[in-house]
């Protein structure tokens, strides 16, 4: 008896979760509202979304979408960024307390002391930052994009900020740059070590490993392959191997053995640490989307005329380099 009623409870929770899709649905074609999903968002959200994808790949598909409303289901800077890149769109954030800690880490007045000391360096701001920041540097990057713009800015002598992990795999990939670091970083993926790495080996020895330049230079230079949330994708989609272990949120593990479920049954995604779980990315619910794409929750993102404008410029320049 007990797990009928379980079971009717689940079947009920289903039901709600394919109801609220469609009433995403609706409310879509009726507001003309678009809704973008982070890779690291829950599936039945992931399942409304019109693009998913890393931070760049939001970012570029904010900047060309036509609709007059974006839901960002994701965190806060990634909403910021797609009002930046359309500043006439009414932008929400699907979930008002999804905030990234390392956008949080750095202030203005920290960048000001820090550029008197090094006047002559560009300032690059990786994406996972606030508006307010942005207003201080020259040019952003997202983790699929910082090796190549870096690469093309002329100036050879770069300030990093705010993660020393990312900052130091492109100081790597690009030896003849000079690159200053601040000590900044994802508290997610920098807490992997290489205990843990050696653990998933073990337990996996014939899995290639895949991690995003957000984890420690340690875990970095153990890895079989480097990227953003997007590139780890397409790299475990693509490759003939069929073990892989996931050194970025635990959502991507999810994520991929869904995808590949039909073409490729036999491919097996293991989590690199059971640490990789970001609750930021995860306050976020379909919920949440519902109310805010019927009127009744998020959080609109308004930023001042002379904010946007100065951030702007460098936001314009990681897409005029990207
Ligand atoms: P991506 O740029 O790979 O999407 O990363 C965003 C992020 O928050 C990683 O922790
Ligand atoms: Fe921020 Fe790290 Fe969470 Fe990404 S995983 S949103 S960088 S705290």
């Amino acid at each position: 008896m007990q797990s009928l009623c379980g079971y009717r409870r689940i079947e009920r929770l289903t039901m709600k979760i394919s109801e609220m899709q469609s009433r995403i649905a609706k409310l879509k074609s009726e507001k003309d509202i678009c809704i973008l999903a982070h890779s690291y968002q829950a599936r039945e959200i992931m399942e409304v979304a019109d693009f998913t994808g890393d931070s760049f790949q939001l970012s570029v598909a904010a900047s060309e979408v036509p609709h007059k409303t974006v839901i960002m289901c994701g965190v806060r800077f990634m909403a910021e960024t797609v009002k930046l890149l359309s500043p006439d769109k009414t932008v929400f954030l699907a979930n008002p307390t999804a905030g990234c800690p390392m956008a949080e880490q750095m202030d203005k007045e920290l960048i000001a002391a820090v550029k008197k000391q090094f006047p002559n360096h560009t300032v690059v701001a990786y994406v996972n930052t606030t508006t307010e920041l942005k207003t201080v540097c020259d040019v952003c990057v997202t983790s699929s994009s910082a090796v190549s713009i870096v690469d093309k800015i002329p100036n050879n002598d770069i300030l990093f900020i705010p993660d020393c992990n990312l900052g130091s795999y492109v100081q790597n990939q690009l030896p003849h740059k000079n690159i200053k670091l601040l000590q900044g970083g994802c508290p997610i993926h920098a807490v992997v070590n290489v205990a843990d790495v050696k653990n998933a080996k073990s337990a996996y020895p014939n899995a290639l490993l895949l991690v995003h330049p957000e984890c420690i230079p340690a875990v970095v230079g153990l890895a079989d392959f480097v990227g953003s949330t997007s590139a780890i994708m397409d790299f475990a989609l693509k490759s003939d191997a069929s073990e892989f272990i996931i050194g970025t949120e635990m959502s991507i593990v999810e994520n991929l053995q869904y995808i590949c479920a039909d073409s490729s049954p036999d491919k097996r995604f293991y989590c690199l640490s059971q640490k990789l779980l970001c609750p930021n990315m995860k306050v976020t619910t379909l919920k949440d989307v519902l109310d805010c794409a019927e009127g009744n929750g998020g959080e609109e993102i308004t930023l001042s005329e002379s904010t946007m404008s100065k951030a702007r410029r460098c936001i314009d320049e990681m897409l005029r380099l990207g």
